[in-house]
């Protein structure tokens, strides 16, 4: 176990909770906060899972920024900022790093890859020695492909071995069949050694085997397996028998509308 770990670029995150003055606002205030003492990130792959609103991407969000990313995403290289949206919690992370460092890496925001994207254009815009950054991107302009495409472009062309990616929602603009083949390239970059902190709402992408998967609930982080996260289980009982929980749920609704018109 221990060898293991030191391989890995992180390993835990610890909330400074005695810097904390008030649980009570924002972002301290939030499920996946308040009770957190500290997180155990998997060698391979940990999974952020919850409700909207449970504070998943605060969390992953601090995470990065601790770990030296911008913001707004991109790789540690990119320090454009459209807009300050990022709470404070990062101040009050502390990350145990192990012995090697990641050779490279990506914050991937779920609302901010066009501006990664526009970001790209605009260095390529300035006069550089090197090759243009697009080229590192699969050459053909993000803001040219399908929202999919150019997350498979970022995954197929830029992502590489001894990475470190924090990913907030990728699923976000892929079909399922996209999301196969996010697995299958993750565990290609995982063989190749990198790292994965990933906050998702995908019952697909959550079933990759080498990973531990925390759910935000409103009594806080806890480990849980594949088949006791809620998007499994939500997911499986619909596709079983759409017909049955589509007749629970419409009928209630049409007994709701009923009652009130009789009121
Ligand atoms: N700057 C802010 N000030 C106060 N509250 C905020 C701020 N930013 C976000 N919140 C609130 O914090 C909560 C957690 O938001 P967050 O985006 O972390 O949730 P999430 O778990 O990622 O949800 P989703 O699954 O919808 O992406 C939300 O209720 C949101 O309204
Ligand atoms: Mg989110």
């Amino acid at each position: 176990m221990p060898t293991v770990i030191s391989s890995q670029f992180a390993s835990r995150v610890t909330l400074l909770r005695d810097k904390v003055e008030s649980f009570a606002a924002y972002p301290f205030c939030l499920p996946a906060v308040r009770t957190l003492e500290q997180i155990d990130l998997h060698p391979k792959v940990t999974f952020l899972v919850g409700e909207n609103g449970s504070g998943k991407s605060t969390l992953l969000e601090a995470i990065a920024i601790s770990l030296g990313f911008n913001a707004e995403g991109g790789t540690k290289n990119f320090r454009f900022d459209t807009r300050v949206s990022h709470s404070v919690l990062h101040e009050y992370l502390r990350i145990a790093k192990g012995f090697k460092r990641p050779k490279t890496g990506f914050f991937l925001r779920a609302e901010s890859f066009f501006n990664v994207a526009t970001e790209i254009e605009n260095l390529d815009a300035e006069p550089s020695f090197g090759p243009p950054v697009i080229t590192f991107y699969g050459s053909r302009s993000l803001h040219e492909q399908s929202h999919g495409e150019s997350f498979m472009s970022l995954l197929t062309h830029r992502f590489g071995p001894d990475g470190l990616y924090i990913l907030d929602e990728p699923e976000a603009a892929l079909s399922p069949q996209r999301q196969l083949a996010v697995l299958s390239r993750m565990h290609d970059l995982v063989r190749e050694r990198s790292q994965f902190v990933i906050a998702t709402h995908s019952p697909i992408l959550m079933a990759y085997p080498d990973a531990w998967i925390y759910a935000c609930t409103k009594d806080g982080l806890a480990r849980i397996a594949y088949r006791d996260t809620e998007h499994y289980q939500v997911m499986s009982d619909f596709l079983q028998n759409p017909e049955r929980m589509l007749r629970e749920l419409l009928d209630r609704r049409d007994d709701e509308d009923q009652g009130g018109e009789g009121g």
